[in-house]
C-alpha cells in the first residue's frame, strides 16, 4: 500500500494533500502516516503468527506519544534505552509486562523506575550493571528478571557507526565470557534469569549476520541449560532494515526475517522478544520543507530548504541516502541540485546531484523515509526551533507535537545573575 503518492500532480500522505498542511502549519514538518505504521506493525504481526513472540517497538525510532499509543493499541510492548523512553512508553499505556529495558548503562534511579512498574525484563549490559540491579532489586524487595546482551562478535555488514555486534564496539558482554556472567546471575539475590539477548545492529540489509548470530544464540541457550539456568526467552533485537530507496529494493522482509526466528525458536523451544524500530515507522514519515533560495555554485546548484541537518541528521551522520521528491509535480523541466539546509556546515547536506522538475522559493519538498530516527535526533542547533510533528489517518491530520517558540527555547538559559547553584 502507497501511503504517500501523487494524486493530480499532489504529493499526499494518505488522503491528505502535503501542501494543505503546509499551509497551516509551515515547514519544515514531519509528517507521519497511522496506515503506514500500522500496515507495518500487521505485517510483522501476521508473520510471526504462531510463535510465542513480543513485538517490543523500539521507541527510540520515533517516540512520539501518540506514535507509541497507535502502536500500543496493536498490542506492541516497547524496548526502552532510558529513563526518559520507559515514562514515554508507560504514558502511552505500554503495559509493564511487554517493556524491555535495553541500553549500555543503566543509572540507579532508572532501575528502580523499572523496578517499581515491574516491567518484564532487563537486558543487562555488563557485570556491574547487574550487580547494581541485584542491589537495587533486593533493597526494594523486588526480583528484576534479566537476560545478558551477549555480543556474538558478528559483523551485521552495517554502517560503522550503527553496527553493534562487533567485539570491539561496546555493547553487551562477550559470548565467551557469558558463562561466567549467567553464574554470577545465578547467585544474586533479586535477579532471575530469563533469557538472552542479542542485538548486532540497524539497517541491515542481509539475513547472513541474523543467521551467524543466531547460531551462537542458539549454543549459548544449550550450554546455559546444560549448566542449569532456566532460560525460556530469547531477545533477538531490532535491527532488520528498509528500502530508502524504492527503485533498488534490497532490504530482507519480515517474513523472510520470521522464517528464521522461526528455526531458532523451534530447535530451542522457547519464547522470543524482537525488537524491531525502523522497519515500523521509517517509510511512514517524511520530512516536508520549502525552499528558501536556489543558488548558483560555481560546480552545482544549490537548492536551499528550510529543513536542515539539525531536523534530520541521517544524511550528514551516516550519509545516507533518501529520496527527496516535489510537492508538485509542476511540469518544469527537470535540474540537477544539491539539496541543503540553511545551517553553517558542509555536512548539512541532504542530497548531492538530485535531479527534480525546476523547484523555485516558495516550493515544498518532502525527504522520505524520516519516520526513522528522524525527530527524535533532532537538535536545537543554530538555535533552530525543534521541528513539529503531523500524523495523517485517512483524510485528516492532527498536530501532534507543536513547534516550540523561541521565548521558551531561549529562556531555558538563565543568567549568572539568577544565581541558581543546583539543577
Ligand atoms: N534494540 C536495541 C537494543 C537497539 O539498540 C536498537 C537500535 C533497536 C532495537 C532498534 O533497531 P532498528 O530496528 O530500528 O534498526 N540512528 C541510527 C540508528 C540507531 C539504532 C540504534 N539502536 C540511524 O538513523 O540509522
Amino acid at each position: 500500500m502507497a501511503v504517500f503518492s501523487y494524486v493530480d500532480g499532489d504529493y499526499r500522505a494518505e488522503q491528505v494533500r502535503i501542501r494543505d498542511i503546509a499551509a497551516a502549519c509551515g515547514t519544515p514538518f514531519y509528517c507521519y502516516s497511522r496506515a503506514g505504521i500500522e500496515a507495518a506493525y500487521r505485517r510483522y504481526e501476521d508473520a510471526f503468527r504462531g510463535f510465542d513472540v513480543t513485538i517490543c517497538y523500539a521507541v527510540k525510532a520515533n517516540s512520539n506519544q501518540s506514535v507509541i499509543k497507535l502502536l500500543a493499541a496493536l498490542g506492541a510492548g516497547a524496548d526502552v534505552v532510558s529513563g526518559g523512553e520507559l515514562r514515554r512508553a508507560l504514558a502511552a499505556g505500554v503495559p509493564p509486562e511487554r517493556i524491555v529495558f535495553s541500553g549500555v548503562a543503566k543509572t540507579e534511579d532508572e532501575i528502580e523506575l523499572a523496578l517499581e512498574h515491574n516491567i518484564r525484563q532487563f537486558n543487562v549490559e555488563s557485570a556491574p550493571e547487574l550487580e547494581t540491579i541485584s542491589r537495587v532489586a533486593t533493597r526494594l524487595g523486588r526480583t528484576a528478571s534479566i537476560a545478558f546482551r551477549i555480543n556474538p562478535d558478528i559483523d551485521a555488514g552495517t554502517h560503522e557507526k550503527i553496527s553493534t555486534g562487533k567485539s570491539e564496539n561496546k555493547f553487551g558482554i562477550p559470548w565467551q565470557s557469558a558463562r561466567k556472567a549467567y553464574a554470577r546471575a545465578a547467585e544474586l539475590p533479586g535477579v532471575r534469569v530469563a533469557g538472552v539477548d542479542m542485538h548486532i545492529g540497524s539497517q541491515i540489509l542481509k539475513l547472513t549476520p541474523y543467521e551467524r548470530a543466531f547460531e551462537r544464540v542458539a549454543t549459548l541457550v544449550e550450554t546455559l541449560r546444560a549448566d542449569g539456568h532456566d532460560i525460556d526467552t530469547v531477545d533477538l533485537g531490532g535491527g532488520l532494515g528498509v528500502d530508502y530507496d524504492r527503485n533498488t529494493p534490497t532490504a530482507p522482509s519480515p517474513e523472510e526475517y520470521a522464517v528464521l526466528v522461526g528455526q531458532l525458536l523451534e530447535q530451542l523451544g522457547c519464547r522470543c522478544i524482537i525488537e524491531p524500530g525502523r522497519s515500523l515507522v521509517a517509510n511512514a514519515g517524511v520530512l516536508v520543507g520549502s525552499v528558501i533560495y536556489v543558488k548558483e555554485g560555481d560546480q552545482s546548484t544549490f537548492l536551499i530548504i528550510d529543513a536542515a541537518m539539525n531536523d534530520f541528521l541521517r544524511p550528514s551522520m551516516y550519509s545516507a541516502h533518501h529520496g527527496i521528491a516535489p510537492v508538485k509535480l509542476n511540469g518544469r523541466a527537470d535540474r540537477t541540485y544539491d539539496i541543503v539546509g540553511p545551517v553553517c556546515e558542509t555536512g548539512d547536506t541532504f542530497a548531492r546531484q538530485r535531479t527534480l522538475p525546476e523547484q523555485v522559493p516558495g516550493d515544498l519538498v518532502v525527504i522520505e523515509g524520516a519516520g526513522a530516527y528522524g525527530s527524535v535526533m533532532a537538535s536545537t542547533y543554530n538555535t533552530r526551533l525543534l521541528v513539529p510533528e503531523i500524523l495523517v489517518d485517512g483524510d485528516d491530520y492532527r498536530v501532534i507535537r507543536q513547534r516550540p517558540d523561541y521565548d521558551s527555547l531561549i529562556g531555558l538559559d538563565l543568567d549568572w545573575a539568577e544565581g541558581v547553584r543546583a539543577c
